[in-house]
C-alpha cells in the first residue's frame, strides 16, 4: 500500500473543506490555535510511519485522552468498572446531563463526559499519583517523555466548566463519584490538557490495533480481550451523537477531541491521527473526518 501517495491525495481533495467549520470557542485557550492547521500521521503495525502536514505540532488532545482513561481504569480494576459505566451509544452531545439524571448517575459509556469523570475518580482512588502515573502511562504508550499537561489549558477550562460540574455533583448525588468533587475536575481537565501532536498520538494508538504483541505499558496490562472492548466502545461510542456517521463513513473504532484531533486504528493493520481544529457541530473535526473517509475508502480497508 502506497500511504505517502495516499496520504498527498487526500490532503489535495480535502481542501475544499479548508475553510469549513469553527474551532471550539467555550474553552479560551484553544481559540488561540491557529484554526488552519492540518496534519496526518498513520503507523503501520510493522513500525513504518507516513506523515503529512502539521504532524509535529502538539494539540490539546480533550477527548481523545478518555481512551487513556480507559484503558488505565479497565486495566487496573477490570469489569468492576462496568458496575459504574455502561457500554451502550448515548446518542447525546458529549457533555449532555439529562441522560445522566433519566439513568441515576451511571454514564452511557466511557467517552462521554460523565462516564470520563467517573473514570477521573477510579484513579483517584487506585493510584497513589494520579496526575503523575498518567501523564507516565501516556508518555510510554507514545513513547515520548516530554509530553506534558498544559496547565493554563486546564485552568481555562475549570474556570467555564459549569456542565461539567453539575455533571460531577449529579454523579456524586447519586452515589459514584467517591472523591472530592474539585479534585476529580481538575484531574479531568488536566488530562483534556495534554498536548500531543499526530506522529505521537499515532504512537499512542498502535497498541490498541497491535494483536501480536501483548499490552503493557507503565504497569498497566491489557488482554486482547480487552484491547476489542475498548476498540468496540469506541467504534460505538467515539463520536457521541456522530458514532453513526463516522462508523458509517469512515468504518475505523476512534475517538475524537474538540482540539480538533481524531485517533483511529485498523486492527492488525495501522493507527493514525489527524488534527485540523475547525469543527462541525457536533464537535468533531471536519477535515479529519473527511481525510479518515478517503483513507478507509482509497485503501478499501476498513473493519467492515
Ligand atoms: O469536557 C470538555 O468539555 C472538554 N475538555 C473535552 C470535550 C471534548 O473533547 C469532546 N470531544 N469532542
Amino acid at each position: 500500500m502506497n500511504y505517502n501517495q495516499i496520504l498527498k491525495e487526500i490532503y489535495e481533495e480535502i481542501q475544499p473543506y479548508a475553510q469549513t467549520g469553527e474551532p471550539a470557542s467555550y474553552i479560551p485557550e484553544l481559540l488561540k490555535v491557529n484554526p488552519d492547521r492540518y496534519g496526518i500521521c498513520l503507523r503501520t503495525i510493522e513500525g513504518k510511519e507516513y506523515a503529512q502536514g502539521d504532524s509535529d505540532e502538539r494539540f490539546a488532545v480533550q477527548s481523545i485522552s478518555k481512551v487513556f482513561s480507559l484503558a488505565m481504569s479497565f486495566g487496573r480494576i477490570g469489569n468492576e468498572l462496568w458496575k459504574r459505566i455502561g457500554v451502550e451509544p448515548s446518542g447525546n452531545a458529549f457533555n449532555s446531563i439529562f441522560q445522566l439524571e433519566m439513568e441515576r448517575g451511571i454514564p452511557r459509556n466511557p467517552l462521554i463526559n460523565a462516564g470520563a469523570l467517573v473514570m477521573a475518580d477510579v484513579l483517584l482512588s487506585v493510584l497513589d499519583y494520579p496526575e503523575r502515573e498518567y501523564l507516565s502511562f501516556v508518555r510510554k504508550l507514545c513513547g515520548n517523555d516530554m509530553i506534558q499537561y498544559n496547565e493554563s489549558m486546564a485552568t481555562s477550562e475549570r474556570e467555564y466548566g459549569y456542565l461539567n460540574a453539575a455533571i460531577t455533583n449529579m454523579l456524586k448525588y447519586h452515589g459514584n463519584i467517591e472523591n472530592d468533587i474539585e479534585r476529580v475536575l481538575r484531574f479531568y481537565f488536566r488530562q483534556c490538557s495534554i498536548g500531543m501532536n499526530c506522529r505521537e498520538l499515532a504512537r499512542a494508538f498502535l497498541p490498541f490495533a497491535d494483536h501480536t504483541r501483548p499490552f503493557s505499558f507503565d504497569g498497566i496490562e491489557l488482554t486482547t480481550s480487552q484491547v476489542k472492548r475498548i476498540n468496540a466502545i469506541m467504534q460505538t461510542c467515539g463520536f457521541y451523537d456522530e458514532a453513526g456517521e463516522f462508523s458509517y463513513l469512515v468504518g475505523l473504532p476512534g475517538k475524537s477531541g474538540v482540539g480538533g484531533g481524531i485517533a483511529a486504528v485498523c486492527p492488525r493493520k495501522y493507527s493514525v491521527a489527524v488534527w485540523s481544529p475547525r469543527l462541525n457541530p457536533k464537535g468533531n473535526s471536519v477535515m479529519g473526518m473527511k481525510a479518515l473517509e478517503l483513507l478507509t475508502t482509497k485503501t478499501a480497508i476498513s473493519i467492515f
